[in-house]
């Protein structure tokens, strides 16, 4: 039977903690079979992320996420799990949940061109040209885990070695903090990215955003 690889649990576990603090999201809280984030924003009302279970209990938590953009995602091939959801879900870019481990050897001399900073259990890493900001990323912390986001190099500045220059910054802020694993949800350029400095893939990311058209409005 088609299941949620339990092996994914607790990376996807830290995964949803670091993004809520990325993103200034609620702290998640936990539910039955994982993750419920109350994100409350213009373009995602809530977020359920299942970190295990069946098919049976996964469509269980579609039917009961009633409000309109509610968000389903969860560790899965798209292939396998889109076939059980109907047409009032909408798919969400096509993603990968990567791993990364950190050790001293992920401690880099950080070029003075990338800025970073820490604000509580967020850093952030700006590269900055003569005029405009040229790269960005950030990650949130929880425990010994950290979780990049919104890593961006502008496109014309694109291949030249921005992104590695954020990301390594954010990886060596994050090891002196404590932090030994790092988990991230990648797009198709980040995976590029991410799989030439260390990552691996975990498995894919599967998503999926209620339609506003569709929704029981009332619940
Ligand atoms: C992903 C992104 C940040 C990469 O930034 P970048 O500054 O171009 O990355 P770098 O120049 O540091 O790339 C380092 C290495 O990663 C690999 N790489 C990066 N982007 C790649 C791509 N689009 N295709 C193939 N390999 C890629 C290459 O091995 C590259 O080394 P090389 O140029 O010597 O071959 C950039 O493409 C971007 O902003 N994309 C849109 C936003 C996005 O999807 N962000 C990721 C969210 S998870």
């Amino acid at each position: 039977m088609l299941t949620i690889d339990p092996r994914t649990s607790e990376a996807v576990s830290a995964y949803v903690a670091g993004w809520a603090v990325s993103r200034g999201a609620p702290r998640p809280t936990p539910v039955a079979l994982g993750w419920h984030v109350a994100t409350g924003q213009a373009h995602e009302s809530e977020r359920y992320v299942p970190v295990r279970g069946s098919v049976d209990d996964v469509r269980g938590i579609a039917d009961g996420l009633r409000t309109p953009l509610a968000c389903l995602k969860f560790a899965g091939r798209y292939d396998d799990w889109r076939p059980h959801f109907g047409t009032e879900w909408e798919d969400n870019p096509i993603g990968w949940f990567m791993t990364c481990e950190l050790g001293d050897a992920s401690r880099v001399d950080v070029t003075d061109k990338v800025l970073v900073r820490r604000t509580g259990a967020l850093i952030t890493a700006e590269i900055r040209g003569d005029d405009d900001v040229i790269a960005t990323g950030r990650t949130g912390l929880v425990g010994d885990w950290c979780v990049p986001d919104r890593i961006r190099t502008v496109e014309a500045h694109r291949r030249r070695g921005f992104g590695r220059a954020i990301m390594d910054a954010l990886l060596t802020a994050a090891y002196d903090c404590g932090v030994r694993h790092a988990v991230l949800d990648a797009s198709q350029d980040g995976r590029a990215l991410y799989a030439a400095t260390g990552w691996t893939t975990l498995a894919p990311q599967f998503g999926l955003t209620r339609s506003g058209r569709h929704a029981d409005r009332a619940g």
